[in-house]
């Protein structure tokens, strides 16, 4: 009896330890975009993906729309290890205290994706991932979104129709200055916020691109949106360093070709749902959608190339110049 008991016991705790050695490894992904954005659908690639090579050792939980944190608690959820995974905008980084990651927010500093990819594909975008280590967090990939355009109530054709507009940025100062280069009046606001603020009229009108503007139906609250492409968003998917150091050697490996998977799937659909949203903007009927010609488009430019001399301090003249030899930019020949 007393033997059985024993071998009883043993059992159960054989079996015990078995199932504490089967428990997936669970990562929390927290973001504030919609699902089906490109950001939203990457995290979820991701997630597919990190199960299938781990083969279930790992788990990776999506949560969208703020439904953990919104803009600044989740850097500081990270960082205190309540969420394992964030893929903020690049602008985010700033009021963390890496100021250099303020470069992707200067005014048309890129024309296209393939001028972007040489910075965030390359070696500038590894050493800006590198300087968020002391922050305890370790810089996994860019994930694109695209590039950012003005809504508002009034019609926007020339930068003098943002004068006086109270516009929804995020916390950047160098967004601040943009806003201000045309007069507007930068109002930094959580994403979360956004549609309530447009909507109740709090501030006049924002920038982003396409694909958040349209999850988060503001053009149901905004009557007018100019194909600016002013400003570059996209992300740095991060992880609390502790954490992704803590991880078995294996199953990082098969996270870290899991993450390279998804970068692939982002910067390739992203371009595609940012087209797609804007088919459905032009569709609902509720926001006029307005192509500005090269003339205005050259005067948008013109009214925000100051930034990039008055903000260039701020982010490090060197920083900027290396950008500026890989995309051609000058913000003194326009
Ligand atoms: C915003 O706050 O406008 C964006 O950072 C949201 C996002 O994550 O795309």
């Amino acid at each position: 009896m007393k033997i059985r008991t024993v071998f009883a016991g043993l059992v159960a705790a054989t079996f015990s330890v078995m199932a504490m050695a089967q428990a997936p490894i669970v990562i929390k992904f927290s973001h504030v975009v919609a699902a089906d954005t490109p950001k939203g659908k990457a995290s979820e690639f991701f997630s597919k993906r990190a199960a299938e090579l781990t083969k279930g050792k790992a788990k990776v939980e999506v949560y969208a729309n703020s439904a953990l944190y919104k803009d600044k608690e989740e850097m500081e959820a990270l960082q205190l290890g309540a969420v394992q995974m964030l893929a903020p905008s690049l602008a985010k980084f700033g009021p963390l205290g890496v100021k250099e990651f303020e470069a992707f927010d200067f005014p048309y500093i890129f024309d296209d994706t393939a001028e972007l990819h040489r910075i965030t594909q390359g070696p500038i975008g590894a050493a800006m991932l590198a300087k968020l280590e002391p922050k305890g967090i370790k810089g996994l990939a860019f994930w694109d979104n695209g590039f950012k355009s003005f809504s508002a109530n009034t019609p926007i054709k020339t930068p003098a129709d943002l004068k006086g507009k109270k516009l929804r940025i995020q916390s950047s100062k160098v967004l601040e200055e943009e806003i201000r280069s045309v007069g507007g009046l930068p109002q930094v606001m959580a994403f979360s916020e956004v549609y309530q603020a447009l909507q109740t009229g709090v501030v006049d009108g924002t920038e982003n691109p396409i694909s958040n503007l349209y999850t988060q139906k503001m053009h149901e609250v905004q009557k007018h949106l100019t194909l600016t492409n002013h400003g570059y968003l996209g992300y740095a998917v991060i992880v609390n360093k502790k954490f992704w150091e803590g991880l078995p050697a294996d199953v990082r490996g098969q996270l870290e070709t899991a993450m390279k998977e998804a970068t692939v799937y982002a910067n390739k659909i992203a371009q595609e749902e940012n087209d797609q949203a804007l088919e459905g903007v032009k569709k609902s009927g509720k926001t006029t959608v307005y192509t500005p010609t090269k003339e205005e488009k050259l005067a948008f430019k013109k009214a925000m190339a100051p930034v990039h001399i008055k903000m260039a301090d701020r982010v490090g003249k060197d920083l900027l110049q290396s950008i500026y030899k890989e995309t051609g930019f000058d913000p003194n020949k326009l």
